[in-house]
């Protein structure tokens, strides 16, 4: 409620043309982000005017019953430049349940994108299914987040929509007009997401993720462009490392799953993964006691790299 209030007081104020708060809030994360049929999505390539993410994960009743309304959307905005993009954020989705899906919801024309280590939902701040994050793609900022309209809720339901909150915040948009809710509560499924500490720290969750994923390259002499010796220099790279994660560039290289496993992949799980995420939010915290390792990669008496641990 508070959260809604303080959007509602935000769209107020960047409506009455105080460009200071507009430009002050940050632009949304890039990402890139594979389809069912391993074709890669990249946001901020997205052309058009807007891009509308709808999380879902197969099976969740609410989100099932928005598909009409998804086409129904496509159908008015589509030619004005505004692009549908379905995120799965489910964990344990595989691949063939989506397809079933998109079969039988005649999502096919939609991009269906998979998030199962669910980096887009954290990162986006969604919680459940059913929920969209309407982006302008000309500034990056988000001018549309919650429940498409107000006729589901869990465990009830309109019979037809009183308020469609996204039609009319797109067509806002489009018009030039400030948009008038800019944000709703969520209504859907909740996203389970993996168990880490609120927020993580860098001494006990974050230092030894680095040393087993990273520092072979981040480290003094080693090819990455800068060394991971310690918890200031990782901090000034916080917000980076959410870029480089989102966008699947770091570790090098993050492959598709669907094709078995790679012998020394640098590959983070979705639970690690999660943890640098949450780290970041949470302000990338130091944390009591001893980080464990600094710079494990010592040059040695014989100039070779060694691994001190
Ligand atoms: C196999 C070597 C290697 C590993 C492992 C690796 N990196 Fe990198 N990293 C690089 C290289 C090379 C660059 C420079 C890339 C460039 O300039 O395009 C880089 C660049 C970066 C940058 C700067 C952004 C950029 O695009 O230049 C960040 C942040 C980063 N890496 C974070 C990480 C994190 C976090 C991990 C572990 C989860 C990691 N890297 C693992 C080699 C590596």
């Amino acid at each position: 409620m508070f959260s809604d209030l303080k959007c509602r007081w935000f769209g107020r104020w960047a409506g009455l043309g105080l460009g200071v708060f507009a430009a002050a809030a940050a632009e949304v994360p890039n990402f890139n982000a594979l389809d069912l049929a391993g074709h890669n999505y990249e946001l901020h390539r997205a052309g058009g005017r807007a891009v509308v993410l709808f999380f879902t994960g197969t099976g969740c009743p609410i989100a099932r019953k928005c598909s009409p309304k998804l086409r129904e959307l496509q159908g008015r905005f589509g030619a004005e430049g505004v692009s549908i993009w379905i995120v799965n954020s489910y964990a344990e989705d595989q691949p063939e349940d989506m397809r079933k899906e998109c079969g039988e919801l005649n999502l096919w024309r939609f991009p269906y994108l998979r998030d199962a280590k669910q980096s887009l939902a954290l990162s986006f701040g969604v919680q459940r299914t059913a929920e969209v994050v309407a982006i302008d793609t000309k500034a990056w900022q988000v001018f549309y987040r919650g429940a498409m309209d107000d006729q589901f809720g869990e465990g009830a339901e309109r019979a037809a929509p009183r308020n469609r909150f996204l039609e009319r915040a797109i067509a806002e948009f489009l018009a030039g007009k400030p948009v008038t809710t800019p944000s709703t509560p969520g209504h859907g499924c909740l996203f389970a997401f993996a168990k880490v500490a609120e927020p993580p720290s860098y001494a006990e969750a974050v230092a030894p993720l680095l040393r087993q994923h990273c520092v072979e390259c981040h480290r003094d002499g080693g090819i990455g462009p800068w060394s991971m010796s310690g918890y200031g220099r990782v901090k000034n790279y916080s917000h980076m490392i959410e870029e480089v994660l989102l966008t699947r560039r770091m570790p090098p290289w993050d492959a598709n799953p669907d094709f078995g496993r790679f012998a020394n992949a640098h590959t983070l799980s979705r639970e690690e993964t999660q943890t640098l995420l949450r780290w970041l939010q949470g302000g990338a915290p130091r944390g009591e006691g001893p980080v464990r390792w600094r710079n494990p990669y010592r040059r040695s008496r014989t100039g070779r790299w060694e691994n001190r641990m």
